[in-house]
């Protein structure tokens, strides 16, 4: 029996390749997202490349936290179990903190961060029953400092989000559930649509490889792709902030 794996967040960018990749390695797919079109076309086209395999769609706003628990259960109940689940969905809304734009720093966190508690928590019902399972939460290099300007509430957010998955792994290190954080670098999606090319940006092919690479070897955390973000990271978290800040756009 192929082994299944819920993705939020599959309708573009990192969830809809990361489905294309583990297809290709032979896991059924539970994937979700609100844009159920893109989804369709997702499943149809994994469908006729993997015929064996199950792919399975549904809507998902993940700020609907109700539906959050419902959709995890059915996926669950549609395959039996979910072995790995991937808590991807996001947004890189923000703004400078105090300049009227709340509403748009509240959207990120909401989504970002209090979304992903409904689905860690959703994902945690599911494993703590069957005693096995992989949450993986896709946090950020952002995550490495607290970020300035239009980028503070997000790093805060994805900062959130690794501690979730830290704090659920020191509970949980001796059981037959394991938790990873991955921290991607920049990686092309419709995230970074609307904003010139940032330093060190790899392709989605590219990005999602390496962080396909890192869950497989269920990698408690994982800076991807490893260059430039693993000197760069840890450079980040340990450099002074005056000299720090250089590096943060
Ligand atoms: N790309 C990067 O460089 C980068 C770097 C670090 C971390 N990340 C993280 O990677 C994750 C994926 O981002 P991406 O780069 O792939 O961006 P993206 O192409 O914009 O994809 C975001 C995905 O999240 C889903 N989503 C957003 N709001 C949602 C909501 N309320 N309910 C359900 N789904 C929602 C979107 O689906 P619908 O709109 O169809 O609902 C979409 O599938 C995010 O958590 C992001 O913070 C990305």
């Amino acid at each position: 029996m192929p082994k299944t794996i819920l993705i939020t967040g599959a309708s573009s960018g990192l969830g809809e390749e990361m489905a294309r990749q583990f297809a290709a390695l032979g896991y059924n797919l539970a994937l979700c997202a609100r844009r159920t079109d893109r989804l369709s076309t997702l499943q149809t086209e994994l469908a006729g490349r993997y015929p064996g395999q199950r792919f399975e769609i549904r809507a998902l706003d993940v700020n609907d936290h109700a539906q959050v628990f419902d959709v995890f259960a059915a996926f669950a109940a549609d395959f039996g179990t979910l072995d790995r689940v991937i808590v991807n969905a996001g947004l890189g809304k923000g703004a400078p903190l105090g300049t009227g734009r709340f509403d748009a720093n509240r959207e990120t966190a909401m989504t970002n961060f209090v979304a992903a508690l409904a689905q860690v928590e959703a994902a945690m019902q599911v494993f703590r029953a069957q005693d096995a399972g992989h949450l993986v939460t896709i946090s950020s290099m952002s995550a490495m400092r607290g970020m300035p300007k239009g980028g503070t509430t997000y790093a805060a957010t994805k900062a959130g989000v690794a501690h979730l998955a830290e704090g659920l792994r020191a509970e949980l290190m001796r059981t037959p559930i394991k938790v990873s954080v991955v921290y991607p670098g920049y990686i092309r999606s419709e995230m970074h649509e609307r904003v010139k090319s940032p330093p060190f940006m790899v392709s989605t092919e590219v990005g999602v490889r390496a962080m396909v690479d890192a869950i497989e070897k269920e990698k408690p955390k994982a800076y991807v792709p490893w260059w430039p973000w693993v000197p760069l990271g840890a450079a980040l978290r340990y450099l002074p902030l005056p000299v720090a800040r250089r590096f943060m756009s």
